[in-house]
Protein backbone atom coordinates (compact mmCIF):
# COMPACT_ATOMS: atom_id res chain seq x y z
CA UNK A 1 0.00 0.00 0.00
CA UNK A 2 1.33 3.24 -1.16
CA UNK A 3 1.64 5.41 1.96
CA UNK A 4 1.10 9.67 1.92
CA UNK A 5 1.45 12.30 4.42
CA UNK A 6 0.29 15.90 4.05
CA UNK A 7 2.23 18.28 6.27
CA UNK A 8 -0.52 21.07 6.81
CA UNK A 9 -4.59 20.62 7.51
CA UNK A 10 -5.84 24.01 6.15
CA UNK A 11 -8.27 24.84 4.15
CA UNK A 12 -5.96 22.93 1.12
CA UNK A 13 -4.56 20.14 2.90
CA UNK A 14 -7.37 18.49 4.43
CA UNK A 15 -10.33 18.90 1.34
CA UNK A 16 -7.46 17.52 -1.40
CA UNK A 17 -6.14 14.62 0.99
CA UNK A 18 -9.56 13.72 1.94
CA UNK A 19 -10.71 13.94 -2.04
CA UNK A 20 -7.24 11.12 -2.58
CA UNK A 21 -8.31 8.84 0.19
CA UNK A 22 -12.09 8.60 -0.85
CA UNK A 23 -10.80 7.90 -4.57
CA UNK A 24 -7.73 6.43 -3.91
CA UNK A 25 -9.16 3.22 -1.45
CA UNK A 26 -5.40 1.55 -1.84
CA UNK A 27 -3.22 4.94 -0.62
CA UNK A 28 -3.23 5.23 3.26
CA UNK A 29 -3.77 8.99 4.08
CA UNK A 30 -2.21 10.63 6.45
CA UNK A 31 -2.68 14.41 6.77
CA UNK A 32 -0.72 16.06 10.24
CA UNK A 33 -0.39 19.74 11.35
CA UNK A 34 1.65 21.78 14.02
CA UNK A 35 -1.52 22.94 15.78
CA UNK A 36 -3.34 19.93 17.92
CA UNK A 37 -6.54 22.01 17.40
CA UNK A 38 -6.53 21.90 13.94
CA UNK A 39 -6.20 18.24 14.43
CA UNK A 40 -8.47 17.53 17.09
CA UNK A 41 -10.87 19.40 14.76
CA UNK A 42 -10.63 17.46 12.17
CA UNK A 43 -11.12 14.36 14.14
CA UNK A 44 -14.36 15.20 15.80
CA UNK A 45 -17.95 15.25 14.22
CA UNK A 46 -18.03 19.47 13.77
CA UNK A 47 -15.37 19.96 11.14
CA UNK A 48 -13.95 23.51 11.48
CA UNK A 49 -14.05 24.41 7.60
CA UNK A 50 -17.65 24.81 6.27
CA UNK A 51 -17.00 23.43 2.83
CA UNK A 52 -20.08 21.94 0.98
CA UNK A 53 -19.68 18.27 0.89
CA UNK A 54 -16.54 17.87 2.93
CA UNK A 55 -18.29 16.31 5.76
CA UNK A 56 -19.74 13.73 3.64
CA UNK A 57 -16.17 12.72 2.31
CA UNK A 58 -14.11 12.94 5.56
CA UNK A 59 -16.98 10.72 7.27
CA UNK A 60 -16.77 8.16 4.31
CA UNK A 61 -13.00 7.57 4.45
CA UNK A 62 -11.86 9.03 7.94
CA UNK A 63 -10.34 5.80 10.04
CA UNK A 64 -10.51 3.89 7.14
CA UNK A 65 -7.56 5.08 5.11
CA UNK A 66 -7.50 8.70 5.54
CA UNK A 67 -6.27 9.64 9.34
CA UNK A 68 -6.04 13.09 10.80
CA UNK A 69 -2.28 13.02 13.62
CA UNK A 70 -0.19 15.16 15.26
CA UNK A 71 2.59 12.80 15.30
CA UNK A 72 3.83 14.11 12.38
CA UNK A 73 7.64 12.53 12.65
CA UNK A 74 6.43 9.04 12.44
CA UNK A 75 3.95 9.77 9.32
CA UNK A 76 5.90 11.46 7.44
CA UNK A 77 9.08 9.45 8.17
CA UNK A 78 6.63 5.88 6.84
CA UNK A 79 5.47 7.98 3.78
CA UNK A 80 6.23 7.10 0.36
CA UNK A 81 5.12 10.53 -0.89
CA UNK A 82 5.16 13.84 1.41
CA UNK A 83 2.86 16.55 0.28
CA UNK A 84 3.50 20.18 1.82
CA UNK A 85 0.56 22.01 1.97
CA UNK A 86 1.53 24.43 4.80
CA UNK A 87 0.66 28.35 4.48
CA UNK A 88 2.96 30.56 2.48
CA UNK A 89 1.63 33.93 3.88
CA UNK A 90 3.19 37.20 2.62
CA UNK A 91 6.15 38.91 4.84
CA UNK A 92 5.29 41.48 6.97
CA UNK A 93 8.70 42.06 8.05
CA UNK A 94 12.24 42.32 6.33
CA UNK A 95 13.84 41.85 2.90
CA UNK A 96 10.16 42.22 0.30
CA UNK A 97 7.55 42.89 3.54
CA UNK A 98 4.63 43.44 2.29
CA UNK A 99 5.10 41.38 -1.10
CA UNK A 100 7.68 38.31 -0.51
CA UNK A 101 5.74 35.04 0.24
CA UNK A 102 7.09 33.99 4.08
CA UNK A 103 8.75 30.82 3.00
CA UNK A 104 9.02 29.88 7.34
CA UNK A 105 6.74 27.55 7.52
CA UNK A 106 7.75 25.59 4.22
CA UNK A 107 11.33 25.74 4.99
CA UNK A 108 10.77 24.34 8.47
CA UNK A 109 8.06 21.47 7.04
CA UNK A 110 11.75 20.84 4.43
CA UNK A 111 13.88 20.29 7.24
CA UNK A 112 11.71 18.08 9.08
CA UNK A 113 11.35 15.85 6.40
CA UNK A 114 15.44 16.17 6.10
CA UNK A 115 15.81 14.78 9.73
CA UNK A 116 13.21 11.89 10.09
CA UNK A 117 13.41 10.49 6.24
CA UNK A 118 15.01 7.12 6.53
CA UNK A 119 13.78 6.28 2.80
CA UNK A 120 13.33 7.67 -0.44
CA UNK A 121 10.91 10.20 -0.77
CA UNK A 122 9.02 12.07 -3.06
CA UNK A 123 8.14 15.70 -2.04
CA UNK A 124 5.30 17.56 -3.33
CA UNK A 125 4.56 21.21 -2.91
CA UNK A 126 1.16 21.49 -2.81
CA UNK A 127 1.22 25.08 -0.99
CA UNK A 128 1.69 27.85 -3.75
CA UNK A 129 5.38 29.40 -3.69
CA UNK A 130 7.64 31.66 -5.92
CA UNK A 131 9.04 30.19 -8.96
CA UNK A 132 12.15 28.11 -8.12
CA UNK A 133 11.59 27.29 -4.60
CA UNK A 134 12.02 23.77 -5.80
CA UNK A 135 15.99 24.10 -6.91
CA UNK A 136 16.11 25.90 -2.66
CA UNK A 137 14.42 22.96 -1.04
CA UNK A 138 16.09 20.49 -2.86
CA UNK A 139 19.46 22.62 -1.55
CA UNK A 140 17.64 21.84 1.78
CA UNK A 141 16.98 18.27 1.72
CA UNK A 142 19.82 17.01 0.25
CA UNK A 143 22.53 19.16 2.49
CA UNK A 144 20.52 17.56 5.57
CA UNK A 145 19.93 13.89 5.04
CA UNK A 146 21.89 10.86 4.98
CA UNK A 147 22.44 9.25 1.47
CA UNK A 148 18.50 9.49 1.01
CA UNK A 149 17.00 10.84 -2.55
CA UNK A 150 14.16 12.99 -2.54
CA UNK A 151 12.37 13.91 -5.84
CA UNK A 152 10.37 17.32 -5.38
CA UNK A 153 7.22 17.73 -7.40
CA UNK A 154 5.26 20.63 -8.10
CA UNK A 155 1.46 19.98 -8.13
CA UNK A 156 -0.02 23.55 -7.32
CA UNK A 157 -3.93 23.04 -5.92
CA UNK A 158 -6.24 25.06 -7.86
CA UNK A 159 -9.53 24.50 -5.75
CA UNK A 160 -11.68 27.63 -4.97
CA UNK A 161 -13.14 27.78 -1.70
CA UNK A 162 -17.52 27.26 -1.59
CA UNK A 163 -16.84 24.67 -4.35
CA UNK A 164 -13.73 22.55 -3.09
CA UNK A 165 -14.94 19.19 -3.21
CA UNK A 166 -16.79 19.80 -6.77
CA UNK A 167 -13.26 20.94 -7.79
CA UNK A 168 -11.31 18.56 -6.52
CA UNK A 169 -13.72 15.60 -8.28
CA UNK A 170 -13.79 17.26 -11.35
CA UNK A 171 -10.22 19.66 -11.54
CA UNK A 172 -10.11 21.35 -14.95
CA UNK A 173 -6.27 20.62 -14.45
CA UNK A 174 -4.31 18.36 -12.51
CA UNK A 175 -0.76 19.78 -12.91
CA UNK A 176 2.44 18.21 -12.02
CA UNK A 177 6.03 19.38 -12.69
CA UNK A 178 9.10 17.77 -12.19
CA UNK A 179 12.93 17.55 -12.92
CA UNK A 180 13.68 16.68 -16.81
CA UNK A 181 15.72 13.37 -15.16
CA UNK A 182 14.82 9.66 -15.23
CA UNK A 183 14.32 9.90 -11.64
CA UNK A 184 11.91 12.91 -12.08
CA UNK A 185 9.92 11.25 -15.03
CA UNK A 186 9.33 8.35 -12.44
CA UNK A 187 8.44 10.60 -9.89
CA UNK A 188 6.04 12.62 -11.75
CA UNK A 189 4.64 9.03 -13.11
CA UNK A 190 4.07 8.11 -9.84
CA UNK A 191 1.78 11.27 -9.00
CA UNK A 192 -0.15 10.52 -12.01
CA UNK A 193 -1.14 7.63 -10.76
CA UNK A 194 -2.62 8.45 -8.00
CA UNK A 195 -4.90 11.72 -9.97
CA UNK A 196 -5.21 9.11 -12.36
CA UNK A 197 -7.58 6.75 -9.90
CA UNK A 198 -10.50 9.57 -10.97
CA UNK A 199 -9.19 12.05 -13.48
CA UNK A 200 -9.15 11.61 -17.46
CA UNK A 201 -5.78 11.62 -18.68
CA UNK A 202 -6.30 14.50 -20.47
CA UNK A 203 -6.30 16.37 -18.03
CA UNK A 204 -3.41 15.50 -16.16
CA UNK A 205 -0.51 18.12 -17.65
CA UNK A 206 3.27 17.56 -16.72
CA UNK A 207 5.43 20.40 -17.14
CA UNK A 208 9.02 21.04 -15.86
CA UNK A 209 9.20 22.36 -12.44
CA UNK A 210 9.13 25.69 -12.89
CA UNK A 211 6.59 26.04 -15.74
CA UNK A 212 4.48 24.80 -12.99
CA UNK A 213 5.44 26.54 -10.12
CA UNK A 214 4.54 29.89 -12.12
CA UNK A 215 1.86 28.84 -13.93
CA UNK A 216 -0.15 28.69 -10.12
CA UNK A 217 0.64 32.39 -9.36
CA UNK A 218 -0.16 33.04 -13.09
CA UNK A 219 -3.56 32.06 -12.91
CA UNK A 220 -4.17 33.36 -10.00
CA UNK A 221 -3.31 36.54 -11.36
CA UNK A 222 -5.46 36.13 -14.46
CA UNK A 223 -8.39 35.57 -12.44
CA UNK A 224 -7.77 38.65 -10.09
CA UNK A 225 -7.12 40.67 -13.18
CA UNK A 226 -10.61 40.17 -15.05
CA UNK A 227 -12.36 40.90 -11.58
CA UNK A 228 -10.09 44.22 -11.65
CA UNK A 229 -11.12 45.06 -15.01
CA UNK A 230 -14.38 44.63 -14.68
CA UNK A 231 -15.00 46.30 -11.16
CA UNK A 232 -12.58 49.51 -13.13
CA UNK A 233 -15.39 49.25 -15.60
CA UNK A 234 -18.29 49.37 -12.86
CA UNK A 235 -16.84 52.60 -11.89
CA UNK A 236 -16.85 54.23 -15.44
CA UNK A 237 -20.77 52.51 -15.82
CA UNK A 238 -21.78 53.98 -13.03
CA UNK A 239 -20.36 57.27 -14.08
CA UNK A 240 -22.27 57.41 -17.56
CA UNK A 241 -25.42 54.87 -16.88
CA UNK A 242 -24.02 52.17 -18.14
CA UNK A 243 -25.55 49.22 -16.34
CA UNK A 244 -21.85 46.64 -15.63
CA UNK A 245 -24.03 43.50 -15.46
CA UNK A 246 -25.26 43.98 -18.97
CA UNK A 247 -21.76 45.63 -20.12
CA UNK A 248 -20.35 42.03 -18.58
CA UNK A 249 -22.64 39.87 -20.66
CA UNK A 250 -22.32 41.49 -23.87
CA UNK A 251 -18.26 41.47 -22.94
CA UNK A 252 -18.72 37.56 -21.74
CA UNK A 253 -20.75 36.62 -24.85
CA UNK A 254 -17.79 36.27 -26.98
CA UNK A 255 -16.42 33.08 -26.71
CA UNK A 256 -12.15 34.48 -26.62
CA UNK A 257 -13.23 36.29 -23.38
CA UNK A 258 -15.58 34.23 -21.76
CA UNK A 259 -18.96 34.78 -19.65
CA UNK A 260 -17.23 33.64 -16.04
CA UNK A 261 -15.39 35.82 -13.72
CA UNK A 262 -16.53 39.04 -14.84
CA UNK A 263 -19.12 39.69 -11.72
CA UNK A 264 -18.83 43.16 -10.84
CA UNK A 265 -17.87 43.03 -6.97
CA UNK A 266 -17.43 45.18 -3.80
CA UNK A 267 -13.51 44.06 -4.32
CA UNK A 268 -12.38 40.68 -4.41
CA UNK A 269 -11.11 38.44 -1.25
CA UNK A 270 -9.63 35.48 -0.09
CA UNK A 271 -6.01 33.97 0.94
CA UNK A 272 -5.25 33.67 -2.32
CA UNK A 273 -5.05 36.48 -5.03
CA UNK A 274 -3.82 39.33 -3.16
CA UNK A 275 -0.96 37.82 -1.48
CA UNK A 276 0.01 34.97 -4.43
CA UNK A 277 -0.57 39.05 -7.18
CA UNK A 278 2.00 40.91 -4.62
CA UNK A 279 4.56 37.61 -4.78
CA UNK A 280 4.02 37.74 -8.63
CA UNK A 281 5.06 41.49 -8.38
CA UNK A 282 8.09 40.88 -6.00
CA UNK A 283 9.18 37.95 -8.38
CA UNK A 284 9.25 40.15 -11.48
CA UNK A 285 10.70 43.44 -9.66
CA UNK A 286 13.81 40.75 -8.26
CA UNK A 287 14.08 39.68 -12.11
CA UNK A 288 14.62 43.55 -13.00
CA UNK A 289 11.14 44.03 -14.66
CA UNK A 290 9.90 46.70 -12.80
CA UNK A 291 7.16 47.31 -15.92
CA UNK A 292 5.89 43.98 -15.89
CA UNK A 293 5.48 44.50 -11.62
CA UNK A 294 3.63 47.60 -12.32
CA UNK A 295 1.44 46.00 -14.36
CA UNK A 296 0.48 43.43 -11.84
CA UNK A 297 0.11 45.67 -9.05
CA UNK A 298 -2.44 47.68 -10.77
CA UNK A 299 -4.96 44.50 -9.86
CA UNK A 300 -4.55 44.92 -6.47
CA UNK A 301 -5.03 49.18 -6.23
CA UNK A 302 -7.89 48.60 -8.72
CA UNK A 303 -9.07 46.47 -5.55
CA UNK A 304 -8.35 48.78 -3.41
CA UNK A 305 -9.62 51.16 -4.73
CA UNK A 306 -13.39 48.94 -5.50
CA UNK A 307 -13.67 48.77 -1.85
CA UNK A 308 -12.60 52.53 -0.72
CA UNK A 309 -14.78 53.74 -3.82
CA UNK A 310 -17.69 51.71 -1.87
CA UNK A 311 -17.37 53.54 1.19
CA UNK A 312 -17.39 56.34 -0.57
CA UNK A 313 -20.36 55.85 -2.09
CA UNK A 314 -22.17 54.93 1.36
CA UNK A 315 -21.11 57.73 2.96
CA UNK A 316 -21.84 60.38 0.28
CA UNK A 317 -24.76 58.73 -0.63
CA UNK A 318 -26.51 58.97 3.39
CA UNK A 319 -25.72 63.07 3.34
CA UNK A 320 -22.18 62.80 3.65
CA UNK A 321 -22.33 61.59 7.36
CA UNK A 322 -22.95 58.09 8.96
CA UNK A 323 -22.31 59.22 12.19
CA UNK A 324 -24.19 57.33 14.58
CA UNK A 325 -26.05 55.77 11.57
CA UNK A 326 -26.81 52.43 12.34
CA UNK A 327 -25.55 50.20 9.00
CA UNK A 328 -26.57 46.40 8.59
CA UNK A 329 -23.81 44.67 6.74
CA UNK A 330 -25.15 41.06 5.15
CA UNK A 331 -22.05 38.70 4.69
CA UNK A 332 -19.08 38.88 6.01
CA UNK A 333 -17.05 36.02 4.18
CA UNK A 334 -15.20 36.95 1.42
CA UNK A 335 -17.64 35.19 -1.00
CA UNK A 336 -20.90 32.64 -0.45
CA UNK A 337 -20.80 28.83 0.64
CA UNK A 338 -17.37 29.63 2.96
CA UNK A 339 -16.70 30.36 6.61
CA UNK A 340 -13.24 32.20 5.54
CA UNK A 341 -12.50 35.76 6.10
CA UNK A 342 -9.41 36.17 4.97
CA UNK A 343 -8.70 39.14 2.97
CA UNK A 344 -12.30 39.56 2.85
CA UNK A 345 -13.85 43.13 1.37
CA UNK A 346 -16.23 43.30 4.25
CA UNK A 347 -13.12 44.10 6.73
CA UNK A 348 -11.93 47.23 4.72
CA UNK A 349 -15.61 48.39 4.48
CA UNK A 350 -16.42 47.96 8.14
CA UNK A 351 -13.03 50.06 8.75
CA UNK A 352 -13.92 52.61 6.55
CA UNK A 353 -17.55 52.95 8.15
CA UNK A 354 -16.06 52.29 11.72
CA UNK A 355 -13.84 55.34 10.31
CA UNK A 356 -17.45 57.61 9.63
CA UNK A 357 -18.19 56.77 13.09
CA UNK A 358 -21.14 54.65 11.89
CA UNK A 359 -22.53 51.95 14.15
CA UNK A 360 -22.56 48.67 12.59
CA UNK A 361 -24.52 45.18 12.53
CA UNK A 362 -23.06 42.52 11.15
CA UNK A 363 -24.77 39.22 9.66
CA UNK A 364 -23.52 36.28 8.35
CA UNK A 365 -24.69 32.96 8.07
CA UNK A 366 -21.09 31.40 8.69
CA UNK A 367 -18.94 33.37 10.40
CA UNK A 368 -18.50 33.48 14.07
CA UNK A 369 -18.86 36.54 16.12
CA UNK A 370 -15.34 35.77 18.07
CA UNK A 371 -14.25 35.87 14.39
CA UNK A 372 -15.55 38.76 13.33
CA UNK A 373 -14.58 40.84 16.38
CA UNK A 374 -11.11 39.47 15.71
CA UNK A 375 -10.84 40.35 12.03
CA UNK A 376 -11.81 43.65 12.73
CA UNK A 377 -9.76 43.97 15.89
CA UNK A 378 -7.05 43.34 13.74
CA UNK A 379 -4.44 46.32 12.22
CA UNK A 380 -4.24 46.26 8.92
CA UNK A 381 -0.83 45.50 7.17
CA UNK A 382 -0.92 48.42 4.26
CA UNK A 383 0.87 46.33 1.40
CA UNK A 384 2.13 49.49 -0.28
CA UNK A 385 3.17 51.27 2.67
CA UNK A 386 4.56 48.65 5.36
CA UNK A 387 5.82 50.81 7.82
CA UNK A 388 2.51 53.19 8.25
CA UNK A 389 -0.19 50.61 10.03
CA UNK A 390 -3.10 51.70 11.72
CA UNK A 391 -4.44 50.65 14.48
CA UNK A 392 -8.62 50.59 15.33
CA UNK A 393 -9.56 52.65 18.22
CA UNK A 394 -10.95 50.27 20.95
CA UNK A 395 -13.72 52.68 20.75
CA UNK A 396 -14.73 52.17 16.94
CA UNK A 397 -14.87 48.43 17.83
CA UNK A 398 -17.72 49.03 20.26
CA UNK A 399 -19.58 50.26 17.52
CA UNK A 400 -19.76 46.56 16.12
CA UNK A 401 -22.87 44.15 16.59
CA UNK A 402 -23.50 40.90 15.68
CA UNK A 403 -27.02 39.73 14.38
CA UNK A 404 -28.37 36.22 14.10
CA UNK A 405 -30.35 37.05 11.11
CA UNK A 406 -30.48 39.48 8.14
CA UNK A 407 -33.60 41.28 9.76
CA UNK A 408 -32.26 41.23 13.12
CA UNK A 409 -29.36 43.37 11.75
CA UNK A 410 -31.85 45.33 9.38
CA UNK A 411 -34.27 46.40 11.84
CA UNK A 412 -33.76 49.83 12.56
CA UNK A 413 -30.66 50.60 10.40
CA UNK A 414 -30.43 53.33 8.09
CA UNK A 415 -28.84 51.77 5.26
CA UNK A 416 -27.66 48.05 4.09
CA UNK A 417 -24.62 46.81 2.47
CA UNK A 418 -24.49 43.18 0.85
CA UNK A 419 -20.72 42.44 1.57
CA UNK A 420 -21.03 38.34 0.41
CA UNK A 421 -23.40 36.95 -2.25
CA UNK A 422 -24.97 34.55 0.01
CA UNK A 423 -28.10 32.70 -1.62
CA UNK A 424 -30.28 33.45 1.18
CA UNK A 425 -29.73 36.97 0.39
CA UNK A 426 -31.84 36.96 -2.67
CA UNK A 427 -34.55 35.67 -1.11
CA UNK A 428 -35.07 37.85 1.66
CA UNK A 429 -38.15 39.58 2.24
CA UNK A 430 -37.41 43.20 1.58
CA UNK A 431 -40.16 44.58 1.99
CA UNK A 432 -40.58 43.47 5.36
CA UNK A 433 -36.80 44.79 5.95
CA UNK A 434 -37.75 48.01 4.24
CA UNK A 435 -40.67 48.78 6.63
CA UNK A 436 -38.34 47.78 9.80
CA UNK A 437 -35.65 50.62 8.33
CA UNK A 438 -35.46 53.85 9.46
CA UNK A 439 -36.38 56.64 6.36
CA UNK A 440 -35.49 57.47 3.87
CA UNK A 441 -33.73 53.68 3.99
CA UNK A 442 -30.86 52.85 1.47
CA UNK A 443 -29.52 49.69 0.32
CA UNK A 444 -25.55 49.27 -1.40
CA UNK A 445 -25.60 46.17 -3.25
CA UNK A 446 -21.96 44.84 -3.20
CA UNK A 447 -22.38 41.48 -5.14
CA UNK A 448 -25.44 42.50 -7.28
CA UNK A 449 -27.41 40.05 -5.56
CA UNK A 450 -30.87 42.37 -4.96
CA UNK A 451 -32.99 42.41 -7.96
CA UNK A 452 -34.52 45.93 -7.90
CA UNK A 453 -37.44 44.91 -10.64
CA UNK A 454 -39.04 42.33 -7.86
P1 LIG B 1 -4.04 27.20 6.08
O1 LIG B 1 -3.44 28.29 6.88
O2 LIG B 1 -5.50 26.94 6.14
O3 LIG B 1 -3.32 25.81 6.46
C1 LIG B 1 -1.94 25.65 6.59
C2 LIG B 1 -1.69 24.70 7.75
O4 LIG B 1 -0.31 24.36 7.77
C3 LIG B 1 -2.02 25.28 9.13
O5 LIG B 1 -2.97 24.47 9.78
C4 LIG B 1 -0.66 25.27 9.86
O6 LIG B 1 -0.78 24.99 11.25
C5 LIG B 1 0.06 24.16 9.14
N1 LIG B 1 1.52 24.18 9.24
C6 LIG B 1 2.36 25.25 9.19
N2 LIG B 1 3.63 24.84 9.29
C7 LIG B 1 3.61 23.49 9.44
C8 LIG B 1 4.62 22.50 9.58
N3 LIG B 1 5.92 22.82 9.58
N4 LIG B 1 4.23 21.22 9.70
C9 LIG B 1 2.91 20.88 9.70
N5 LIG B 1 1.91 21.78 9.56
C10 LIG B 1 2.26 23.07 9.41
O7 LIG B 1 -3.60 27.46 4.56
P2 LIG B 1 -4.36 26.96 3.24
O8 LIG B 1 -5.44 27.92 2.89
O9 LIG B 1 -4.67 25.53 3.36
O10 LIG B 1 -3.21 27.19 2.18
C11 LIG B 1 -2.09 26.35 2.13
C12 LIG B 1 -1.32 26.63 0.87
O11 LIG B 1 -2.14 26.33 -0.27
C13 LIG B 1 -0.89 28.09 0.69
O12 LIG B 1 0.36 28.13 0.06
C14 LIG B 1 -1.96 28.66 -0.23
O13 LIG B 1 -1.48 29.74 -0.99
C15 LIG B 1 -2.25 27.48 -1.13
N6 LIG B 1 -3.59 27.47 -1.72
C16 LIG B 1 -4.69 27.84 -0.99
C17 LIG B 1 -5.96 27.78 -1.56
C18 LIG B 1 -7.18 28.19 -0.78
O14 LIG B 1 -8.25 28.33 -1.39
N7 LIG B 1 -7.12 28.38 0.53
C19 LIG B 1 -6.11 27.31 -2.86
C20 LIG B 1 -4.99 26.92 -3.57
C21 LIG B 1 -3.73 27.00 -2.99
C1 LIG C 1 -9.01 31.40 -5.93
C2 LIG C 1 -8.92 30.70 -7.31
O1 LIG C 1 -10.20 30.81 -7.96
C3 LIG C 1 -8.52 29.26 -7.14
O2 LIG C 1 -8.38 28.65 -8.42
C4 LIG C 1 -7.21 29.21 -6.38
O3 LIG C 1 -6.83 27.87 -6.18
C5 LIG C 1 -7.34 29.91 -5.04
O4 LIG C 1 -7.77 31.26 -5.25
P1 LIG C 1 -10.80 31.44 -3.97
O5 LIG C 1 -10.02 32.62 -3.50
O6 LIG C 1 -11.10 30.36 -3.01
O7 LIG C 1 -10.06 30.76 -5.22
O8 LIG C 1 -12.21 31.96 -4.56
P2 LIG C 1 -12.65 32.64 -5.94
O9 LIG C 1 -13.89 31.99 -6.37
O10 LIG C 1 -11.56 32.72 -6.91
O11 LIG C 1 -13.04 34.12 -5.47
C6 LIG C 1 -12.06 35.03 -5.01
C7 LIG C 1 -12.69 36.38 -4.79
O12 LIG C 1 -13.09 36.99 -6.01
C8 LIG C 1 -13.96 36.34 -3.93
O13 LIG C 1 -13.97 37.42 -3.04
C9 LIG C 1 -15.08 36.45 -4.94
O14 LIG C 1 -16.26 36.97 -4.41
C10 LIG C 1 -14.43 37.42 -5.94
N1 LIG C 1 -15.03 37.35 -7.29
C11 LIG C 1 -14.98 36.20 -8.00
C12 LIG C 1 -15.61 38.49 -7.83
O15 LIG C 1 -15.64 39.55 -7.20
N2 LIG C 1 -16.14 38.42 -9.09
C13 LIG C 1 -16.10 37.28 -9.84
O16 LIG C 1 -16.59 37.29 -10.98
C14 LIG C 1 -15.51 36.13 -9.27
Amino acid sequence: MVKMCCLGAGYVGGPTMAVIALKCPDVEVVVVDISTARIDAWNSETLQIYEPGLDDVVKQCRGRNLLFSNDIEKHVSEADIVFVSVNTPTKTRGLGAGKAADLTYWESAARLIADVAKSDKIVVEKSTVPVRTAEAIEKILNHNSDGISFQILSNPEFLAEGTAIQDLFSPDRVLIGGRETREGRRAVEALKDVYAHWVPEDRILTTNLWSAELSKLAANAFLAQRISSVNAMSALCEATGANVAEVAYAVGKDSRVGPKFLNASVGFGGSCFQKDILNLVYICECNGLPEVANYWKQVIKINDYQKSRFVNRVVSSMFNTVANKRIAVLGFAFKKDTGDTRETPAIDVCKGLLGDQAKISIYDPQVTEDQIQRDLAMNKFDWDHPLHLQPMSPTAIKQVSVAWDAYEAAKDAHGICILTEWDEFKTLDYTRIYESMQKPAFVFDGRNVVDPES
